[in-house]
């Protein structure tokens, strides 16, 4: 069977913009955001609090966060350490994510840590957060392939979802940083998981659209229960840390897709289509979703 209901957590602001080239002016990234949730999305990851050396795409959260804070939608937000969430909290922040990776090679190009001391500088972060009730999700990525080390095994994947789970994160989002899962390798994971005790609900899904899979891939884990799914609007997105990363799955041929299925997520596709068209005149580029070029008359 499939979920009557999808939430979807709206990645465009931060996996998004993280990884363009020219940096998008802070006042077009609040009226972005300010879109998105005039499109219906409940969920939008609004930037990141990490080293602005590392991702100077997101340089100007202090800026940006105030401007959408009080949009009645929730406005998660990325902290990687305990610094991180100081500046999160400080600007009256809900919601945060703090992002594993499920390899050693990734781990050490994105946070310069081992896996084992991510979720070291991970540990005080969600047990803070908690403490002030604000709400903690669990990234992890390269959960199917990995540019250095090639295909990942399920176990290595399992024990730093427990590990994050065991942490306190409230939510785990699976990620296929750059694209290699196909839709077998999402069950097999998926199961393999529930037999570790991780359940259904406790997980999202984070597929990036580099082999053309995200779509099959959510599918497929929707079948298996999973009511979670990541997706960027318009496609925007990769990662400025895994070589080649592309967009995520995009918002619009998601919603295209559960619109047909007759799955609820209360996103209104017109108005989502002319943010992303609207986003993509800004960037100069046209937008890789398919679903967006389909539905934009220019
Ligand atoms: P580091 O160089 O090891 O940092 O980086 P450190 O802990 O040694 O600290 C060095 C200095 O940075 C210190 O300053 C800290 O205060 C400062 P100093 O004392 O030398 O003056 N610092 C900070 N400043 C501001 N905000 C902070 C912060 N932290 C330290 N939060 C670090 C370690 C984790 C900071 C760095 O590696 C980093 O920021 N990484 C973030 C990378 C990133 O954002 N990647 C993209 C997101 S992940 C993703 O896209 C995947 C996902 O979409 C899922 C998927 O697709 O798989 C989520
Ligand atoms: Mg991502």
């Amino acid at each position: 069977g499939l979920p009557t209901r999808v939430r979807i957590h709206e990645v465009g602001a931060r996996d998004g913009l993280q990884n363009e080239k020219a940096t998008v002016p802070t006042e077009v990234k609040a009226e972005f955001v300010r879109r998105l949730a005039d499109a219906g999305l409940t969920t939008i990851e609004a930037t990141s609090f990490v080293h602005p050396k590392w991702v100077p795409q997101l340089a100007d959260a202090e800026a940006l966060f105030p401007q959408v804070a009080d949009l009645p939608v929730d406005l998660p937000v990325l902290v990687p350490n305990e610094r991180g969430l100081d500046r999160a909290l400080a600007l009256g922040a809900r919601r945060v994510a703090v992002f594993a990776s499920a390899t050693e090679s990734f781990a050490k190009a994105n946070l310069n840590r081992t896996v084992d001391e991510a979720l070291a500088m991970f540990d005080p972060v969600v047990t803070r957060a908690k403490a002030d009730g604000v709400q903690v999700r669990g990234y992890l990525s390269m959960c199917f392939g990995d540019p250095w080390e090639g295909p990942v095994p399920l176990p290595q994947v399992v024990r730093v979802c427990r590990a994050l789970l065991d942490m306190g994160c409230d939510e785990l989002s699976l990620g296929d940083t750059i694209g290699v899962a196909t839709p077998g390798h999402v069950q097999a994971l998926l199961t393999a998981l529930n037999e570790a005790g991780v359940p259904t609900p406790a997980l999202g899904v984070h597929f990036h659209d580099t082999y053309g899979q995200a779509l099959a891939n959510t599918l497929a884990a929707l079948r298996h229960g999973v009511t979670t799914v990541d997706a960027s609007a318009g496609g925007l997105g990769g990662c400025p840390y895994a070589k080649s990363a592309t967009g995520n799955l995009a918002t619009e041929d998601l919603v295209w897709m559960l619109r047909g299925l007759g799955i609820d997520t209360g996103v209104d596709l017109g108005r989502l289509v002319a943010t992303s068209a609207w986003m993509a005149d800004h960037l100069g580029r046209p937008s890789p979703s398919r679903t967006v070029r389909a539905l934009s008359h220019k």
